[in-house]
């Protein structure tokens, strides 16, 4: 039967333009049972040779300079919003109202009055939506849900999590501007909060449930850098550092750490839950392991396991799309997998999560944890 086409328009095609349009290059060779194909329709940069040059390599169909035009497109069934933070909510509000499905990167907005705005929009025009929180859909990270809500772990008392880097400690390294809008608030919102720390807040709320309340610590240690876009060393307004504690709706406590100056450390995801019966343990650079220890295990063999989630006869999740049993996927997989679901969804008329509310909450969090370190008191979320 032919597959029915869902045609792309992506926006931004830096890091993420990437990863996604791999994931809809891939995802129906793996994924045999969707009804739908993602078509290369079109991709928007500012650069019209840019633009141009990234589509020729990764094959789409055609380029567009301005996404209101790509939006205003009969042929776009989907919008894909790949730019720096502080446009999702124009160019997801305009999509929503021009009836487009959207995809938006993360965090979901600059701030949760933002956040709410874009949910409204694409609630009212009751168009298919998703954030690209896609660590969720690493196959370890996913049995780590499925363990979890099968209660393997009883009652949950500590989750911890970091996100640990090291390419801002160069104090003449710039700010704003094409490469380097990270460490400019105005274009991100804020620095590791919405960065990093909101990687480990969505996985957090999914796996362990909502938040109550925080008390955080944010630092800037490199207080003025020289900003490309007006050539003068200006304040630095974004936070390097972030690590805040809080409490969990289900009375577990939780503390999170991230930062741009861990000497050493690329990307280091890490997360850890204990709970009454188990624990599990998982990290980033060993994406396909799960660790986990079992107290009911007999003594003599007590320990933690290192589990290659690679196995599909053991029923690990999206393993049996890929290879053999004992061949590990990757970090690109996450993407494949986020298409993948996203498609399901729309065959199957299903919900499809992380959606933009569930981003915004996500979002409420990292509001509460700025505002929190800003007056030093704890903040309800
Ligand atoms: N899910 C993840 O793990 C993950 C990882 C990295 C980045 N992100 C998010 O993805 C988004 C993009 O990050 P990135 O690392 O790909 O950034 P990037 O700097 O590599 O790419 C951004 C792209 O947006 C383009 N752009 C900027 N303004 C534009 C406009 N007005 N119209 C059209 N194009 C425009 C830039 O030219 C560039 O192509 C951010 O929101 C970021 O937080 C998510």
């Amino acid at each position: 039967m032919a597959l029915k086409p869902l045609n792309i328009g992506l926006v931004g095609y830096g890091f993420m333009g990437r990863t996604h349009t791999n994931g809809y290059k891939r995802v129906n060779d793996f994924f045999p049972e969707l009804k739908h194909r993602p078509v290369l329709k079109a991709v928007c940069g500012r650069s019209p040779e840019k633009v141009q040059a990234f589509a020729d390599q990764w094959q789409y169909e055609s380029v567009e300079s301005d996404w209101k035009a790509l939006i205003a497109r009969p042929d776009i069934d989907a919008i894909d919003i790949c730019t720096p933070n502080n446009s999702h909510a124009e160019i997801a509000i305009a999509a929503a109202e021009a009836g487009k499905m959207i995809l938006c990167e993360k965090p979901l907005a600059l701030n949760p009055e933002e956040g709410e705005r874009m949910c409204a929009a694409v609630e009212k025009a009751g168009v298919a939506n998703t954030v690209w929180y896609n660590y969720r859909r690493v196959p370890a990270v996913t049995m780590a849900k499925q363990l979890i809500d099968e209660g393997k772990l009883g009652k949950i008392y500590h989750y911890r999590a970091n996100f640990l880097q090291d390419w801002t400690i160069n104090e003449d390294l710039p700010q704003g501007g094409e490469a380097l809008w990270r460490l400019d608030a105005a274009a991100a919102g804020s620095g590791v909060t919405g960065d990093l720390l909101a990687h480990c807040i969505d996985t957090a709320l999914w796996l362990n449930g909502s938040i109550k309340d925080v008390t955080a610590m944010t630092e800037t240690f490199v207080k003025e850098r020289m900003h490309t876009e007006t050539g003068k060393k200006e304040k630095v307004t974004i936070d390097d550092a972030c690590a805040f504690m809080c409490h969990f709706e289900n009375g577990s406590l939780g503390l999170f750490e991230s930062t741009r100056y861990a000497r050493g450390h690329k990307a280091l995801y890490t997360l850890e839950i204990n709970g009454h019966d188990a624990s599990i343990r998982w990290d980033l650079h060993d994406l396909h392991r799960l660790e986990y220890f079992d107290n009911s295990d007999e003594g003599r063999l007590r320990g933690w396991r290192s589990i290659h989630v690679s196995d599909h006869s053991g029923d690990q999740p999206y393993m049996d799309k890929w290879w053999v049993p004992g061949l590990q996927i990757g970090y690109e997989h996450t993407f494949v997998h986020q298409v993948a679901d996203f498609i399901s969804s729309i065959d199957n008329n299903t919900a499809m999560h992380p959606n933009f509310r569930d981003a915004l909450e996500t979002q409420q969090v990292c509001e509460a944890v700025l505002e929190s370190a800003k007056v030093g008191t704890w903040k309800n979320v």
